[in-house]
């Protein structure tokens, strides 16, 4: 069967199970061109993390990494809440752990942790308050002055909060393995390559690197920010999957990835006959233990609670 007969005709059984299982499908913009065409909601951590709180849907598919499903299920506890690749996790949010952030709140007592969405229940249950790389900043700018603040897990997000609030804090020793890849050289080589082009990168990447931007933002800021802006030509400095966005909401502009490598293979675990199958079988399901969830919870409700 040719590739895009077994596409059209997943596309259709999954949209049949859908509507059978009243389920809703969220995908972050990383995942794979077809995901993001079947899914109800395609966003950034943020946004996900809005709609799935809001949601009357009686099943969550969330088609991203093992954090975002896990944030679904804590914010909705009466959802079955579904992720495809059950094996999707994200290097970053595996950086730290609960029982290394409890040690560093024991040598900062009096210090207020801001994790980023990129970590697990667990940890969310040790911290005070949740952002996303589309609200750090605010979040961060809510927190009284005089506050100590431990950021995290990811220290390119954290210095890039910090210099944008003049807020020093304490980053955590984590990363994105596939934002903090990029190189200045590679990002001067594109550009040399298209000297009209603007730089768009996203906060996961090294200091030195979005130093070189013209625009820093989360994925769906990038996107916004691509749509709006006069030029017509842009250097991409995120993962791989938002070029399906970009090309779709932007016609007539050319977008170029600032290296090859801009590819999240836990992003990309995730395909149609996973999603077909998850919604055949209702598996794998995530769920949230519920002492942990309740801590959890607040520190979501906070982020969100931040206009
Ligand atoms: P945003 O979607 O918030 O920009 O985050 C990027 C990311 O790495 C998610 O894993
Ligand atoms: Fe984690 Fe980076 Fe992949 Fe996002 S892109 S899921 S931060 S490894």
């Amino acid at each position: 069967m040719f590739l895009e007969e077994k596409t059209i005709r997943l596309t259709e059984e999954i949209k049949r199970l859908k509507k059978e299982r009243n389920a809703i499908i969220l995908a972050h913009v990383y995942q794979r061109p077809e995901v993001q065409e079947v899914a109800d909601i395609i966003g950034d951590s943020l946004e996900l993390s809005r709609k799935a709180a809001a949601t009357d849907a009686d099943v969550i598919v969330f088609c991203g990494v093992h954090f975002m499903a896990e944030s679904a299920a804590i914010l909705s506890p009466d959802k079955i809440v579904l992720l495809p690749e059950e094996t999707a996790g994200c290097p970053m949010a595996d950086m730290v752990t609960a029982e290394q952030l409890r040690a560093k709140k024991k040598e900062m007592p009096d210090a207020v942790v801001v994790a980023y969405v990129n970590t697990s229940a667990e940890v969310k249950a040790e911290s005070d308050i949740c952002c996303t790389s589309a609200n750090a900043v605010k979040i961060v700018q809510s927190i009284p002055a005089d506050k100590r603040i431990i950021f995290i897990p990811d220290k390119n997000l954290g210095m890039y909060v910090a210099n944008r609030t003049g807020r020093p804090m304490t980053l955590w020793e984590g990363w994105c393995n596939t934002h903090d890849w990029v190189t200045p050289e590679e990002v001067a080589r594109a550009k040399e390559e298209h000297p009209e082009a603007l730089v768009l990168i996203h906060p996961e990447c090294r200091p030195e690197v979005t130093a070189m931007a013209d625009y820093v933002s989360s994925t769906t800021g990038l996107i916004r920010f691509a749509k709006e802006s006069d030029a017509k030509e842009f250097i991409v400095g995120t993962e791989s999957g938002i070029l399906h966005q970009l090309y779709k909401q932007c016609p007539g502009k050319e977008f170029y990835l600032a290296t090859r490598r801009l590819v999240c293979p836990n992003m990309k675990a995730t395909n149609l006959e996973k999603v077909r199958q998850a919604l055949a079988t209702m598996q794998p399901q995530i769920t949230v233990a519920p002492d942990i969830r309740e801590k959890a919870l607040a520190c979501l409700e906070r982020m969100l609670a931040v206009k």
